[in-house]
């Protein structure tokens, strides 16, 4: 599995932190930046990891902010994209098994580097359901074709 990560300044530790601890469970890790905690605009950096998932250079991406807030909205405008703010394990679950979501979006200024690992491994431990799901996912995807 090849994961894309990427952050703003406001990220930088936590994408450091889950960038260690995937290459410590042997998972392929491409890093997009930042390289420091110098102040950037969070949009060039939602949009480059979700143009390499679109593009299947990885197979997903996980980006973070301040908030994880403002990173995922700039990767959700890619089509064909799915990502979900998450703070929790379950919702964390919920966003693979139910949504598909092929990224994860996390805030440094939110969570505790413990829980967001938790929630990283969680999110990339559980498989999307398919069945009724597939249907709701596809229906996201119509409306993204309707609409541009
Ligand atoms: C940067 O200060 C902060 O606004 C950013 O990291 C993020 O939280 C935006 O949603």
């Amino acid at each position: 599995m090849k994961i894309g990560l990427a952050s703003d300044h406001g990220g930088f530790n936590l994408k450091n932190e889950i960038a260690d601890f995937l290459k410590s469970k042997n998972i392929e890790v491409v890093d997009f930046g930042v390289n420091s905690s110098d102040s950037v605009d969070y949009p060039i950096y939602g949009e480059i990891v979700a143009n390499a998932v679109v593009n299947k250079e990885v197979d997903y991406g996980i980006v973070c902010c301040g908030t994880g807030i403002g990173i995922s909205l700039a990767a959700n405008k890619v089509k064909g994209i799915r990502c979900a703010v998450v703070s929790d394990v379950f919702s964390a679950k919920m966003s693979k098994a139910h949504n598909n979501c092929n990224m994860l979006s996390l805030g440094e200024r939110v969570l505790g580097k413990s829980l967001a690992i938790e929630i990283v491994e969680a999110w990339l431990n559980t498989e999307f359901e398919g069945d009724r799901h597939q249907k709701r996912v596809d229906m996201i995807t119509q409306i993204e074709n309707k609409n541009n």
